[in-house]
């Protein structure tokens, strides 16, 4: 079993980052000096996934347009000699097919999977949500795709969360444990409150489905908020005699999708940036300073400052 296509669900529309979202597509805000959905196209590609089904809907027409050759502004830059500007992303465009798909009507992340049966076919497909940036050594999905080939099974991402927070994801009933991250899942139940949740082991957004999971779409009527729920599909496919997998993966998890979420992931990111790593640390300890100072905590600066700055 190989898993060689990617669906990310980018039909949202981004109304927890409004203003910012009005006309501009989340999955193109700028993390560091690229689009978030650049650092989700290349963790697939750093998993050997060749071909993306972005959904995609209204408005969203730059998300293919940062996905294709862009011959002037190339001539421009070779011009100038300054073509390693759009390097990265002209090596992503020869490696990799996008084929997009339009969610006609927002019916949820079920129905959005839904719409990229026919491109997907018969076979196990990776799905990355572009909201959740995960970053480490090993890309995220990867970890799940190395898990799915050995068991031959479906696999979901999961993350400990404080049980308060399990109304926010998908959340996992554990069937048995084999490993301090590897688990086989009984059930799954979309956003409950503290007191309905059967863990407190949140889905973050990184699968690895078999195909069967498009009949199991159809066969799941609307759930949570009304939409048509992936997980509540994936408790089909359990119904339906399928095994699913839950993985801890490792790496750090951002929720890009909402203004917070997306500060810290910037600031994370600049911090391992090649060219501002340096300079963005020497900013964080000044504001540090700052801060120190305006706490009325001077004291611990007179001891730490010659170490620090
Ligand atoms: C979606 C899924 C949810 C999952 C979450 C992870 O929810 O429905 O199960 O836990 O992504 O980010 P959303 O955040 O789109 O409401």
């Amino acid at each position: 079993m190989k898993v060689k296509k990617a669906i990310i669900p980018a039909a949202g529309l981004g109304t927890r980052f409004l203003p910012q979202t009005k006309s501009i597509p989340k999955e193109m805000l700028p993390l560091v000096d690229k689009p978030a959905i650049q650092y989700i196209v290349e963790e697939g590609i750093r998993s050997s996934i060749e071909n993306f089904i972005v959904i995609s809907g209204r408005s969203k027409k730059s998300l293919e347009d940062h996905f294709d050759l862009a011959p002037e502004l190339e001539n421009i830059l070779e011009s100038k000699s300054k073509k390693d500007l759009t390097s990265s992303i002209e090596k992503i465009i020869e490696k990799t097919d996008f084929t997009y798909v339009r969610q006609k009507e927002p019916l949820g992340l079920g129905h959005a999977i839904w719409t990229a049966r026919h491109a997907v076919g018969r076979e196990h497909v990776a799905i990355l949500l572009p909201d959740d940036i995960i970053t480490g050594p090993v890309p995220a999905i990867s970890q799940l795709i190395k898990i799915a080939t050995q068991e031959k099974c479906n696999v979901v991402a999961v993350r400990e969360v404080p049980i308060e927070d399990t109304k926010h994801y998908g959340v996992v009933a554990i069937k048995k444990q084999f490993s301090p991250n590897l688990f086989q899942v009984k059930n799954l139940v979309e956003k409950p409150e503290p007191n309905d949740a059967p863990s407190n082991l949140a889905i973050i957004g990184r699968y690895v489905l078999s195909p069967n999971i498009f009949d199991a779409i159809e066969e799941t009527s609307s759930g949570h908020g009304g939409e048509i729920q992936l997980t509540d599909a994936i408790s089909k496919l359990l119904s339906n005699g399928e095994k699913v997998f839950a993985y801890k993966v490792q790496g750090t998890r951002y929720d890009v999708g909402k203004p917070l979420g997306w500060l810290k992931a910037n600031i994370s990111l600049a911090l391992k940036h090649p060219d501002y790593g340096e300079q963005m640390l020497k900013h964080l300890k000044e504001l540090d300073r700052d801060i120190l100072l305006m706490e009325g905590k001077a004291e611990i600066l007179s001891k730490t400052s010659e170490s620090m700055f």
